[in-house]
């Protein structure tokens, strides 16, 4: 996310796209889900927190839930290193929908692909169902952003989820697993992250979880930088810079219906290699701004589940943020009852 000022010697240097050998990993954490594949896990347990079940209980630490604590406050000052509100201006660039998207908000009849064939809809359209309509062709939203729309597939999208679901878990220690991110200024952030490979708090990584139990963090498995080198290779076409990417950090953040995220940086990596962005459940706006300041210009993209989004060189310090989800867009078959998940897949230059 964004930082101005690191503490583990952070400040990313600005370099274009150098390419990073393996990091070696300690020893301690980096055993599981070594394997060169998505994980297929088994059914969930009853207890998940994911929103499969309706009533999760309130200390459900993994917050997948339509139905959580109301405690966290979405920031509103700007401050120099903090989120801020997206503002609300309107939106330049407006991309809607996919196919997968195009049964429309959940529970709207005549909204979904063959049932406008047969029936018109009673009412005018609303832009984001009208856009559910319109082909998504893959699009280099600003140089070196770039947006694969429905990325992954249905089996994909449930495997990331059930390994979301693993990663979100309340620990033996008392780690709540999945959590709001408590920032300086006091405020808490409206998502709820979790985090593999580094541990990033405002506005720093380390190995630990500082912010919670002091623990080692969790370790970020093979099998998601292979996916991370695919989304790259694919994304720019360059099949050598697929094969150099090699993300050493997860970020996994889920949104209820009322999470945001502010325009940011994400600048508390060392290394300028690309962030890839896969999005799951939900779909959201995506404000995708330029490198100098917060305001316009910027580009609202729809990101709907299963899309990939990498943005790098000359966009790699983009501000971008999530002014809204779109509730009841995902489709509960990939195992996401509600909300949205995103995974950002970063290189940290920071080592072991
Ligand atoms: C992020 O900026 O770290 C997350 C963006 C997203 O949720 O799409
Ligand atoms: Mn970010």
């Amino acid at each position: 996310m964004q930082s101005r000022q690191p503490t583990q010697a952070t400040q990313p240097r600005h370099r274009v796209q150098p390419m990073h050998s393996a990091q070696p990993r300690q020893p301690t954490i980096a055993t599981e889900n070594q394997v060169a594949t998505l994980p297929i896990t088994p059914a969930l347990p009853a207890v998940a927190t994911l929103p499969i079940t309706p009533a999760p209980p309130a200390t459900a630490t993994l917050p997948i839930t339509p139905a959580l604590p109301d405690t966290d406050v979405e920031p509103t000052t700007p401050t120099e290193s903090s989120p801020v509100g997206a503002g609300s201006g309107r939106a330049s660039v407006l991309v809607t929908g996919s196919a997968s998207q195009q049964r429309g908000r959940r529970g709207d009849p005549g909204a979904g692909h063959t049932g406008l064939a047969m029936t018109p809809p009673a009412e005018p359209l609303m832009p984001a169902e009208l856009g559910a309509l319109l082909p998504r062709p893959r699009r280099e939203v600003a140089p070196g952003a770039v947006h694969l729309p429905d990325w992954l597939d249905g089996d994909e999208q449930r495997r990331l989820v059930e390994a979301c679901r693993e990663w979100g878990r309340p620990r033996a220690s008392g780690e709540p697993g999945m959590r709001a991110t408590r920032l300086p200024s006091g405020g808490v952030m409206s998502v709820r992250t979790v985090c593999l490979g580094w541990h990033w708090r405002p506005y720093r990584y380390s190995r630990t979880v500082d912010d919670g139990d002091g623990g080692p963090v969790l370790p970020f498995p093979r099998w998601l930088a292979e996916l991370g080198r695919r989304a790259v290779a694919e994304a720019y076409r360059d099949r050598a810079a697929g094969a150099a990417y090699e993300p050493d950090i997860a970020l996994v953040n889920y949104y209820d219906e009322q999470a945001k995220m502010g325009l940011h940086q994400d600048k508390d990596e060392r290394s300028p290699d690309p962030v890839v962005s896969l999005s799951l459940g939900d779909s959201c706006v995506f404000r995708f701004g330029n490198t100098e300041h917060r305001n316009r210009p910027w580009a609202d993209v729809e990101l709907c589940s299963g899309d990939l989004f990498v943005f790098g060189g000359p966009s790699r310090l983009a501000y971008h943020g999530v002014p809204r989800t779109r509730p009841g867009t995902g489709d509960p078959a990939i195992g996401l009852r509600a909300g949205r998940l995103n995974i950002t897949l970063r290189v940290s230059g920071l080592g072991a």
